[in-house]
């Protein structure tokens, strides 16, 4: 999971890669590095650590006059971060250089033949082998040397390679992770994601899975695996570059936080529109089909995986239907009971989470619909399913997900609509009841967000604690898991979350005096047992931060602390009550220093196992 772009074109490109490094840094940051074509020579520059040491390692050395090169941010897979495992990775000459993006699998095979053959290796990474076999497999055509290292390895892969006897040739491949191709005038760029080079075009070429490309500054190719070129459409994308931007606050999660009621809006937006009508044009799975569906299975991982549990708990009440859970890394190893009246649905922000993805073809194979939920238009999870439904949440560019988790649950709430719609288990009245509500929940959160003093208190008296419990009952259970994961993931504080039924058999004996216990005790059938819980936790001193629904007075006797939220139905609670849960773990990070919006070990996409 890591970020490549490469540039050839009659512009100087070292600060073009610098730059389009920059908006990939999401992807990974333990290392990053440029390899720049100039005076038929190739020049490599790497550093450890995110974009700033790399732009420390520039200063006084831009290789102005470079017009082809290669550029990488990485999150580690094999060999620690480290200069030498940085990319780009060289051959034995110097005179080949290449980026890649993903796993090759079979590189220890690899390693060792080419070391026998006389290879000398420089680093410890699997990418390294690639620069060695296009080494092996040049006799003066690039692209047929990336097509035969395309042939020798195994695993999942973009990579894009340059050589110093084609100043103004880039060659690449792809299997699986995204490589994208940005059309400029006289001009070609190459990238792991849009964002790299939307500052500087807007007209994308995909590469698509299992494909060849090769690069020149007024053309671009796609070819299948034998050479034969493929036709593709340059597609014209309307993003606002400033989206990739902070947009005035102090980090991106910040911002995202507070973008989730346009998010909302624009992932209802013309969805719901009337007369018990849910259009969902990308989902083309027809309704009769739907209709058929006897059981929803829901695979993703992390923050979706908690959008997907509300699924769980939306999906049964209104639409009346089986619903079952998994994380996919687990669900990809299981022999689920599948059957073509199965809808698997898989959730992923990115739309390239391994594990995801590899649940969502494995439940293929076993000719169940496949229907994807994603925020990125053309990512593999979309050319893996059935159908889809997007989010549209723009662009995310903090790593703790927030404003795609609250899209994937309005997403969510769509879908059980449209399944309860076509079922016939809710009638027109019911769905538009439904429909008016979901539409007022992003007012309600705009005027919510203008006063976030609450959290921000709450996290003064408490950012210090080593351990905070979650506790939530019914739709609050996933509320309480995606804020226990928010708060360890962007403040390292130890949490755990549970259904507060459960407390009882095991989390109870965490508690001690003044230990943090943060309840989801909003509005519903279930809010009596909730204050039992709370109750318990009282009984032995902790702390209750309680999330409740605004008017409810009386919680104040059973808790230390309330964040209140706006009232909205029990189905559709998630949506405001998860927002305080981000903006607590948002203020304590902050109190505690941490880096928000890149943590330590973390990356935005997961491609890899
Ligand atoms: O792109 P995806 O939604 O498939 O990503 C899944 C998880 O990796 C992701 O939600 C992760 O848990 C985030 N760090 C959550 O903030």
């Amino acid at each position: 999971m890591c970020g490549i772009v490469a540039y050839v074109g009659p512009r100087s490109c070292t600060s073009l890669l610098y730059q389009g490094l920059r908006k990939l840094e999401y992807r990974g940051y333990d290392s990053a590095g440029l390899s720049v074509l100039v005076d038929g020579q190739i020049e490599v520059v790497r550093a450890v650590g995110n974009m700033d040491s790399l732009e420390q390692e520039l200063k006084g050395n831009g290789h102005a006059e470079a017009r082809l090169g290669l550029g990488h941010t990485r999150w580690a897979t094999h060999g620690r971060p480290s200069t030498e495992n940085a990319h780009p990775h060289s051959d034995c000459s110097g005179k080949i250089s290449i980026v890649l993006n993903g796993i090759i699998e079979n590189y220890a095979g690899l390693r060792k033949e080419l070391a026998r053959q006389g290879h000398q290796f420089a680093s410890e990474t699997d990418a390294e082998v690639v620069a060695h076999l296009i080494e092996k497999h040049y006799h003066g055509d690039l692209l047929e040397a990336v097509r035969l290292t395309y042939a020798d390895i195994a695993g999942h892969f973009a990579f894009c390679a340059i050589h110093s006897s084609h100043p103004e040739m880039i060659a690449g491949a792809r299997k699986e992770c995204p490589l994208l191709i940005g059309v400029g005038d006289g001009e070609i760029f190459v990238a792991s994601a849009i964002p790299a080079f939307l500052s500087e075009t807007r007209d994308v070429v995909i590469v698509g899975d299992e494909e060849l490309f090769v690069a020149t500054p007024g053309d671009v190719q796609i070819l299948d695996l034998e050479k034969k070129r493929l036709e593709r459409e340059i597609t014209r994308v309307n993003w606002d570059v400033d989206a990739a931007e902070k947009g005035g606050y102090e980090t991106f999660m910040r911002k995202e936080i507070f973008e989730q009621p346009d998010a909302l809006v624009d992932t209802i937006a013309g969805r719901l529109p009337g007369g018990g009508q849910v259009v969902l044009e990308e989902m083309l799975i027809p309704d009769e089909v739907l209709a058929g569906i006897d059981k929803v299975y829901i695979v993703a991982c992390g923050t979706s995986y908690h959008a997907g549990m509300v699924g769980r708990y939306v999906l049964e009440n209104w639409a009346r239907v089986a619903v079952e859970l998994d994380i996919a890394s687990e669900f990809r190893y299981r022999e689920p009971v599948l059957s073509p009246a199965t809808l698997v649905v898989g959730i992923s922000q990115s739309g390239e989470t391994a594990d995801t993805l590899a649940a969502m073809r494995q439940a293929r194979r076993m000719d169940a619909r496949v229907l994807a939920i994603t925020n990125i238009m053309g990512s593999q999870a979309t050319r893996d399913a059935n159908g889809v439904i997007y989010t549209r949440a723009g662009l995310e560019i903090g790593v703790a997900a927030t404003k795609t988790h609250l899209a994937q649950i309005a997403a969510i709430h769509l879908l059980a609509l449209k399944l309860a719609q076509v079922k016939g288990a809710l009638d027109v009245n019911e769905i538009e009841g439904i429909a008016s509500e979901l539409k007022a929940v992003p007012a309600l959160l705009r005027q919510y967000l203008k006063n976030e003093s609450a959290a921000h208190e709450i996290a003064k008296r408490y950012y210090q604690q080593p351990f905070f419990l979650y506790l939530g009952r019914g739709v609050g259970l996933p509320v309480c898991l995606e804020g226990a994961l928010k708060l360890k993931e962007i403040s390292y504080i130890p949490t755990e979350a549970y259904a507060a039924g459960e407390m009882k058999h095991g989390p109870i004996a965490l508690l001690d005096k003044g230990s943090p216990v943060v309840v989801v005790a909003t509005d519903g059938h279930v809010y009596e047992k909730v204050v039992s819980n709370i109750e318990e936790v009282r009984a032995r001193d902790a702390a209750v931060i309680a999330v409740a629904t605004e008017g409810n007075e009386g919680i104040r006797a059973y808790s230390d602390d309330v964040m209140y939220v706006p009232a909205t139905s029990e189905m559709l609670s998630p949506l405001v009550s998860v927002v305080p849960l981000q903006l607590l773990a948002y203020h304590i990070a902050q109190l505690k220093g941490c880096n928000v919006d890149q943590p330590r070990n973390l990356a935005k996409t997961v491609t890899v196992e």
